[in-house]
């Protein structure tokens, strides 16, 4: 059976994209800090990883054994919203750490683990792109940026190996972090990016990509 990981697996899309991929006879490792009742209910591995702590991500990679098929780099938070003072600082940093340093570093140690034809998935957010910046929500932006053009340089290292790494914008989606208001479900969001993963080939690393498969500009 194909082994995936996916990191936030607890809830929202990371809990969706279990869920799926789960009931399709996926092997899935799913990577929480804390897991919760509907994780629970669901026949996978469960692993535990704050990726706000540098040693653990750092000794993570360690605990995965065997070939993987598929890594998602899913886990991400919004927090803080505001730049201003050094308390927002300090949450700024840790959201870089959260939001890029550690899905790249989590990427590039498990690229040695992933199979031939292996494929990892890392999802940023339409508001990490530059070429359609629409103001505001500056650290979030920043950190999803970041995490592109992290996650673009890990795309360069694992061609050579063959492994397909691309990013996706999720749409808008009902979680905790898109809200209530968000235009679509969990459901559809996963359903459409599992079915561009699917369909990846190596000739589409590197790519940012909307859940329709249209590129998004850097
Ligand atoms: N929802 C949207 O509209 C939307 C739009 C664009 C991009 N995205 C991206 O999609 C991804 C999933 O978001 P979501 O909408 O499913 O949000 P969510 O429901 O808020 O889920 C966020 C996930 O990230 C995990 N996480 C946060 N901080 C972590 C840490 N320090 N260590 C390990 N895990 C951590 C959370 O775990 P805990 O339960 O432990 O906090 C949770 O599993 C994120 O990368 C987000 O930026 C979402």
């Amino acid at each position: 059976m194909p082994i995936v990981l996916i990191t936030g697996a607890n809830r929202g899309i990371g809990l969706e994209l279990a869920r799926q991929y789960s009931a399709d006879g996926w092997d899935v490792v799913a990577i929480v800090r804390e897991s919760s009742p509907k994780l629970d209910l669901l026949d996978v591995r469960v692993e535990q990883l704050d990726l706000s702590d540098e040693d653990a991500v750092d000794s993570f990679p360690q605990k995965i054994e065997g070939e993987l098929d598929l890594f998602i780099a899913n886990a991400g938070t919004n927090h803080p919203m505001n730049t201003d003072g050094p308390g927002n600082a300090r949450d700024w940093q840790r959201m870089m750490m959260i939001n890029a340093i550690a899905p790249y570093q989590l990427g590039r140690a498990l690229l040695s683990k992933m199979s031939e034809s292996g494929k990892m998935a890392a999802i940023s957010s339409g508001m990490g792109s530059i070429g359609e910046n629409g103001g505001g929500w500056v650290p979030y932006r920043t950190s999803k940026a970041a995490m592109n053009m992290a996650w673009s340089c890990l795309a360069l290292e694992a061609k050579a190996c063959g492994v397909t790494c691309v990013l996706f914008s999720p749409g808008w989606v009902k979680t905790r972090m898109g809200g209530a208001g968000a235009e679509i479900t969990a459901e559809e969001s996963v359903g459409a990016m599992r079915q561009l993963i699917e369909k990846l080939t190596i000739g589409d690393t590197g790519k940012f990509l909307r859940r329709n498969g249209s590129v998004i500009p850097w």
